[in-house]
């Protein structure tokens, strides 16, 4: 976890979308990284940025989270825009990296408890029956973490940044370095959480990932979104000519490489 930022409920709610991103451009000394990226995404719906290593996908969620200035363009979370009111960002949203912030000394459930204090919350332990519970951490929530599974881990970290129930959550590659096994709980946990009312939005450079998870599938490819849409809106732009079989659904993948062409992934 990059950083932990969230508010109690009842806090300041907006209307309107839950994320708008317009013409955001950001470059690192040379490196022109986004070249005028534009998106929306629906509150309650889970949004998927898909993208190559490399592509701009942190560079991203780390603007939308304010730990990282935009050249230009603007961004608006929960309403809040990221550069003027920066605060009211951070109280909107929860932010979870590759890098987990789970303490392995404590178990799952002191873990919870820990965060839940941290926020002055009433009944830390509560909070931290009910997200056990949430994420299929019951059994496991008196073991120390550091005898957790891969997916276990991720799945406590995920509970901890729901701490304060955020209105909106950013997971950055969620499943990066998990097995099969464990993407697929982690995955049952993300749609759990989107049943429960938050807007997620999720990267990662995997096209079964945005599959299985997203509402909304936004394609960012040499600094720009270059297809956004359902799953079905995706697969409906591959044009004809490539499907060779009637029967043979395109896959996600056919319309990645399709709009980002085969040898410039
Ligand atoms: N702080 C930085 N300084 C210089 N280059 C960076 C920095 N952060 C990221 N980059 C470069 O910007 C590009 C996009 O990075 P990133 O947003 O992390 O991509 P992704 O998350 O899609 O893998 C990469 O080429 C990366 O090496
Ligand atoms: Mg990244």
């Amino acid at each position: 976890m990059l950083a932990l930022m969230s508010i109690p409920p009842a806090t300041k709610q907006t209307r309107g979308p839950a994320i708008q991103v317009q013409g955001l451009q950001k470059s690192y000394k040379q490196l022109h990284v986004l070249r005028g990226v534009d998106f929306e995404v629906a509150r309650g719906s889970i949004f998927a940025l898909l993208g190559s290593n490399g592509a701009g996908k942190t560079t991203i969620v780390k603007i939308l989270s304010t730990l990282l200035k935009a050249d230009t363009g603007a961004a608006q979370v929960n309403g809040f825009d990221v550069a003027a009111q920066a605060a009211d960002v951070r109280e909107s949203i929860s932010l979870t990296g590759q890098f987990t912030a789970v303490d392995e000394i404590l178990t799952g459930r002191e873990n919870l408890v820990l965060v839940a204090k941290l926020r002055h919350l009433k009944d830390p332990q509560a909070i931290a029956d009910d997200l056990l519970r949430r994420f299929s951490l019951t059994e496991a929530g008196n073991r120390r973490a550091a005898t957790y599974s891969g997916g276990m881990r991720r799945r406590l970290d995920i509970a901890m940044s729901l701490i304060g129930n955020p209105p909106v959550i950013f997971l950055d590659e969620p499943t990066a370095g998990l097995d099969p096994q464990a993407r697929i709980e982690v995955w049952q946990a993300v749609k759990n959480l989107a049943q429960s009312g938050t807007t997620v939005l999720l990267t990662t450079q995997y096209l079964d990932e945005a599959e299985q998870l997203a509402d909304q599938i936004a394609i960012l490819h040499q600094g720009r979104i270059i297809v956004t849409g359902t799953l079905a809106e995706l697969k409906a732009l591959l044009p004809p000519a490539e499907v060779e079989y009637v029967e043979k659904q395109p896959t996600l993948e056919d319309v990645f490489f399709a709009v980002v062409g085969h040898n410039q992934k």
